[in-house]
């Protein structure tokens, strides 16, 4: 009989309302709520694979189609301490070995803890569905239930769970309803090296800055803009509510004690292309930023020569990674 495998899979997601600060790091419970489309282009692999060995370990999964994650050694004690505590939570026997890849070139500047932690989660499941000794109890769990599950290990992943927009408040994220269910997705790779400051570091220090003071209502009311210029569609101010949005966030960190930032001279040059467009031609895609440089753009499904306008405004300076939709494959 061959070695028994667990395989799930997970997307990535990119929030307009960020997630940014936490009321308690143990459990990442978020200062505020947060809303997030889901890049369908950005998925990570994750296998659990049974072993003979005595401890759980990760190794990178390897496949033609697919580029191995390379996880720090830090990294790896974050993801298998999940599993960790998943099997707990599942009441998993044994000891397995873990192995994850992306969809998406691994050395490119973007985080895959989102996707790889939610897929983590979803095969943990699967696994405690066959191996699991509550099973009765976990054969009644909803999809809310993993992304509770899955934000104890990384927040921004329980949002993951859902598409194409989630909105994460308290233990878990859910579906809303927004139109604009499909839109295009870029990514302008301005820096590829590691970050000096790990979001989790981050979502620390940024309390200490006099602007976290007013943070969390001044967040909640961008939410409930964001949503009713979504719902309305209108475009322009959903442009603009996203873009203070992201701006506050750099600003926390511009303004902590010690201060941090990730924009640098390319993200200016982006965003700088970004508001141009809309001043010439008032209309562009929606644009975010990360705790890193790099600047993400959305597309409606109209905009796809726009798109292809930025790419080649920003080729000599970044690499971009777009999604299939935008290549004229689609999903
Ligand atoms: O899930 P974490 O702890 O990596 O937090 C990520 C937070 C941001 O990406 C900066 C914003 C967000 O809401 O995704």
């Amino acid at each position: 009989m061959g070695v028994k495998i667990w395989r799930a899979e997970a997307p990535s997601n990119i929030a307009l309302i960020k997630y940014m600060g936490k009321t308690d790091a143990t459990q990442n419970q978020p200062s505020n709520a947060s809303l997030s489309f889901t890049l369908d282009h950005l998925v990570s692999v994750v296998e659990v694979e049974e072993s003979l060995s005595c401890r759980d370990f990760w190794a990178p999964l390897l496949s033609e189609e697919m580029s191995p994650i390379q996880l720090s050694a830090k990294s790896q004690e974050r993801f298998i301490s999940h599993f960790q505590f998943l099997k707990s939570a599942f009441k998993i026997p044994g000891h397995y070995k873990l192995r994850s890849a992306n969809t998406f070139p691994s050395d490119c500047g973007l985080a895959s803890s989102a996707s790889s932690f939610a897929a983590l989660t979803k095969a943990a499941h699967h696994l405690a569905l066959e191996r699991g000794e509550v099973k009765s109890e976990i054969d009644g769990f909803q999809v809310e239930d993993l992304s509770a599950l899955s934000r104890k290990g990384s927040g921004s992943s329980c949002r993951s769970f859902f598409r194409p927009w989630a909105l994460w408040r308290g233990e878990a994220a859910e579906e809303v309803h927004l139109p604009y269910t499909r839109l295009h997705h870029q990514v302008l790779v301005l820096e590829k090296e590691k970050k000096l400051v790990s979001s989790s570091e981050a979502h620390s220090r940024v309390t200490s800055s006099a602007l976290f003071q007013g943070r969390v209502a001044r967040a909640e009311n961008r939410l409930k803009d964001l949503m009713s210029s979504l719902s309305e569609q209108n475009w322009a101010k959903s442009f603009e509510l996203a873009w203070s949005e992201f701006w506050d966030m750099h600003a926390l960190f511009e303004t902590s004690v010690p201060s941090f930032g990730y924009m640098t001279p390319k993200s200016m040059k982006a965003l700088d292309v970004v508001r141009k467009i809309w001043i010439a031609e008032s209309d562009g895609p929606l644009a975010t930023m990360d705790a890193g440089a790099n600047v993400h753009l959305l597309y409606r499904m109209d905009q796809t020569a726009l798109a292809k306008k930025i790419e080649n405004t920003v080729r000599d300076f970044a690499d971009v990674i777009s999604s299939p939709s935008l290549s004229g494959e689609s999903r």
